[in-house]
């Protein structure tokens, strides 16, 4: 028999050479995803020795305050860098102002301090906005159109937001997307002393169908009803207005900047990262974790890869860092495999 040789001519580069072994893929990789990147968010509700399963985010559960230090201490174990909390709030303290969301005794402010209390080398960050304390569900304020007012609303969120401080949140997140919301709230938060609190600004934050799981999770999907959040919420056609969101924040304060939801707003990251060289941040949102393990239970998708496959690609997009409720699962994946 002769040896086969292909009538071809030989290419003169050959990409497929660092692609052979292990090694030289590994010498050649250019991201990397890392438990320091992780910030896990989780659902809380009032109660003792309470884990209630979300039904459409298989594994996320909402935890009583005493049962979310079992989670917290296993974030501590596997050096996931901080914790992120959202409250499920009765709907008999819900009200048209969402005042709940500043009272000092709130869920929140208690978990807040218990944590610190426990665990004070676990970072801790809070969501600003007032959707989870709504009876009508919107982030903020409304007049009789159920159009969300800003600046009554923004008086609201410094509230709550120095309610956080006070009860030593490390990260101060405003998520509700008013229109001058990081410069009140870090004036506030200087007034009163706490310098030193950080803010992550949910800076490009879309209207985007993939929160639904999110809603059914802290129980505000119901109070929402058929409205939405357009008129604050970014319009997921556009890309040179999140530079500019960014830009604003960043000018009022904001020590680290955020894209969300993530998987679809890849390019978002990209833009973000390489416009301003902040930390920038990125949430892959509830929709986005329930399509994949909805896939992977149906055995459509093989879990761990895909897993992982998605938060290498917002390191690969420029993302410092990844809220995820895959956090967890994450972090003892690359601890086995790595
Ligand atoms: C509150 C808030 C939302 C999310 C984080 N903070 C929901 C919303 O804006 O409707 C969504 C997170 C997720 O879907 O995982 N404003």
């Amino acid at each position: 028999m002769t040896k086969f040789i292909p009538d071809v001519h030989f290419p003169q580069s050959r990409p497929r050479r660092n692609r052979r072994d292990d090694f030289t893929r590994r010498l050649v990789r250019e991201s990397a995803v890392s438990v320091d990147d992780f910030i896990y968010p989780v659902f809380i509700r009032e109660g003792k020795n309470v884990r209630e399963a979300v039904d459409s985010m298989p594994g996320v559960y909402r935890y009583s305050p005493d049962q979310l230090l079992a989670v917290a201490e296993e974030c501590v174990k596997l050096g996931i860098p901080v914790l992120s909390l959202f409250p499920s709030i009765e709907p008999e303290k819900k009200c048209p102002q969402g005042l709940e969301a500043a009272n000092p005794d709130g869920l929140v402010p208690r978990t807040v301090a218990l944590l610190k209390k426990e665990f004070p080398e676990l970072g801790v960050l809070t969501d600003v906005a007032l959707d989870p304390y709504t009876s009508h569900g919107q982030d903020g304020i409304i007049d009789e159109n159920g159009y969300v007012l800003n600046e009554p609303t923004v008086a609201v969120l410094c509230k709550q937001a120095l309610t956080q401080a006070q009860a030593g949140v490390d990260i101060i997140a405003p998520s509700d997307m008013m229109d001058g919301r990081v410069a009140a709230i870090r004036n506030i938060l200087d007034e009163n002393h706490f310098i030193d609190a950080r803010i992550m600004a949910y800076s490009a934050k879309y209207a985007s169908a993939f929160y639904g799981p999110f809603r059914d999770a802290v129980g505000s999907a119901a109070n929402l009803g058929q409205s939405d959040k357009a008129s604050y919420q970014m319009d997921p056609a556009n890309r040179l207005e999140a530079v500019r969101e960014v830009a604003a924040d960043i000018r009022e304060g904001a020590d680290m900047v955020m894209v969300k939801p993530g998987m679809p707003y890849l390019d978002i990251v990209r833009e973000v990262k390489d416009a301003f060289g902040m930390p920038t941040f990125v949430y892959q949102v509830s929709g986005e974790y329930a399509m994949l393990k909805a896939a992977a239970q149906n055995g459509w998708l093989d879990h761990d890869k895909v897993m992982m496959e998605s938060l290498l690609a917002f390191k690969r997009a420029g993302a410092d860092g990844i809220l995820t409720y895959f956090a967890i699962e994450a972090a003892k994946w690359m601890q086995a495999n790595q």
